[in-house]
């Protein structure tokens, strides 16, 4: 097996994540410092480590969802000690958070100590479905988002972005939108392009995984058919 798939799959983190702590010199196989992510090793019998200390191989993961409420940070940790996703999980689940939800976004967010899986559900080339049930402050402005974002629109810093928006009532202060990307604060973006603000933000599928009848801030594993799915759909790219 490939060092850096052995520490992804260990759960240090992304493919990328690995890759770069190689090229850093913090990883050593059997007490030698490495420098290629790429190297063949053995995981019965070679010993892996990353800062010192011996990483594991794990073989069983854990892929759980959360219905995250509004008022916590998607992060592992907070310099400032706000509340993160993480307190809403047990500490004994070593599970890291796919993606990121804005600390006042409420929805599904999975979590989960595969690394691999991790890394290709937020890589750009899996264009992983988001829905969103989007709630505006007052009808956009300018444009319409159901015929202008798919053909695409450039949102202030240049980038563009193209999806989906369905209005839900009349007044139009009411949308489902589906995204293929992850950018930073993207649905909040869109809507300023639009001359309007959201007022809430509710993401109701990632990947195919609804938040179903979850309540806020409650949490559970996936079945066995949500893990296959999602597998499916990162080995066909
Ligand atoms: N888009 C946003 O603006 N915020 C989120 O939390 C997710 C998508």
């Amino acid at each position: 097996m490939r060092l850096n798939k052995f520490l992804a799959h260990s759960g240090v983190g992304s493919r990328r994540a690995c890759d770069e702590l190689v090229f850093q010199g913090r990883v050593m196989v059997n007490r030698v410092v490495v420098h290629e992510p790429g190297i063949a090793i053995n995981p019965e019998e070679d010993r892996v480590f990353v800062d010192g200390k011996r990483v594991i191989l794990k073989t069983r993961y854990t892929y759980i969802k959360l219905n995250k409420p509004a008022g916590y940070i998607t992060s592992r940790k907070d310099p400032h000690n706000k509340q993160t996703v993480m307190n809403l999980i047990p500490n004994v689940l070593d599970v890291r958070p796919v993606g990121r939800l804005d600390s006042d976004t409420t929805g599904v967010l999975l979590l989960t100590d595969d690394g691999d899986l991790l890394f290709k559900l937020t890589h750009p080339r899996y264009g992983i479905e988001k829905k969103y049930d989007v709630y505006l402050k007052y009808p956009p402005q300018q444009g319409d988002p159901e015929k202008d974002l798919p053909k695409g629109i450039v949102l202030e810093n240049g980038d563009r972005v193209t999806g989906e928006a369905y209005p839900q009532n009349n007044k139009k202060t009411h949308y489902t939108v589906i995204l293929r990307e992850g950018k930073k604060r993207e649905v909040k973006r869109i809507f300023s392009y639009f001359e309007t603000r959201v007022a809430q933000l509710h993401r109701f599928e990632f990947a195919g995984i609804l938040v179903d009848e979850l309540p806020p801030g409650k949490w559970k594993k996936l079945t066995p058919q949500e893990i296959t799915h999602l597998k499916t759909l990162t080995t066909q790219k």
